[in-house]
């Protein structure tokens, strides 16, 4: 068992109008390297708020985020940016795919910001691809495909380099529920194959039930 992400003691309050909100308070976690792990509660409980602390999109108030054994909470901008740019593999609920750029090239994209070249990361994303099930989908771009179809390319997107984390905020949230069901299975048996970390948002318990372990999120609080 590899620790992959490690939340120690980390608060989060915001400033608002000079009053404080106090979003999270005294949080710890940590996911091993196989774990599923599911993030549920309320709509404000501060589930996007802690995701984006930990894919070092924003900074917690105290407390410190521990990535496959670094600590980002003390990195410079630019091993973070090498941290989030190498380990970490993020899906939204909205796709957030580059609309000018065909699925495979969205897919590639990752690849080419870590240098690969051209050639093959386009390789690499085509097999990506395969791996959602959307071979005769390459040169597709975003507006030509389905919902189900964004949120497969989003999944090959975030899991093509390789991470050993992936972070998903409501991946299944913009699906109808057999839709649902199918993408969320798709994410679990890719991450289970690819022994990737992961810890996803969701307001579906029955969602939340196919992961290992349900983490509740409630008055700034987690409880599992
Ligand atoms: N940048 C911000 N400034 C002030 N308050 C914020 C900011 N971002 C989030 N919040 C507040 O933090 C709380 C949690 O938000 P969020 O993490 O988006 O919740 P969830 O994803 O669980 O619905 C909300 O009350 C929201 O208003
Ligand atoms: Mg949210």
């Amino acid at each position: 068992m590899v620790a992959i992400l490690e939340i120690k003691n980390i608060g989060k309050t915001f400033f608002q109008a000079n009053e404080k909100f106090e979003v999270i308070k005294q949080a710890n976690l940590t996911i091993n390297s196989s774990d599923l792990v599911s993030l549920v509660g309320p709509s404000g409980s501060g589930k996007t708020t802690l995701l984006q602390i930990c894919g070092l999109l924003d900074n917690p108030t105290s407390g410190s985020i521990i990535i496959d054994g670094i600590d980002a909470s003390i990195a410079n901008d630019k091993l973070r940016t090498s941290i989030r740019q190498n380990k970490i593999g993020f899906i939204y609920q909205f796709h957030h795919l580059m609309p000018e750029f065909s699925a495979i090239e969205n897919v590639a994209l990752p690849l080419l910001i870590q240098g690969f070249k051209k050639a093959e990361a386009l390789k690499i994303a085509s097999q990506t691809l395969d791996e959602v099930e959307l071979s005769d989908r390459y040169n597709f771009k975003p507006s030509q495909l389905s919902g189900g179809q964004q949120q497969r390319v989003a999944i090959a997107r975030a899991i093509v380099a390789k991470p050993k984390l992936i972070l998903a905020d409501e991946p299944t949230g913009n699906l109808d529920s057999e839709l649902s069901q199918k993408v969320f299975d798709l994410l679990k048996n890719l991450v289970k194959k690819h022994q990737i970390a992961c810890l996803v948002v969701t307001h579906n318990l029955e969602l939340a039930k196919k992961t290992d372990r349900i983490i509740k999120i409630k008055n700034g609080q987690l409880s599992e």
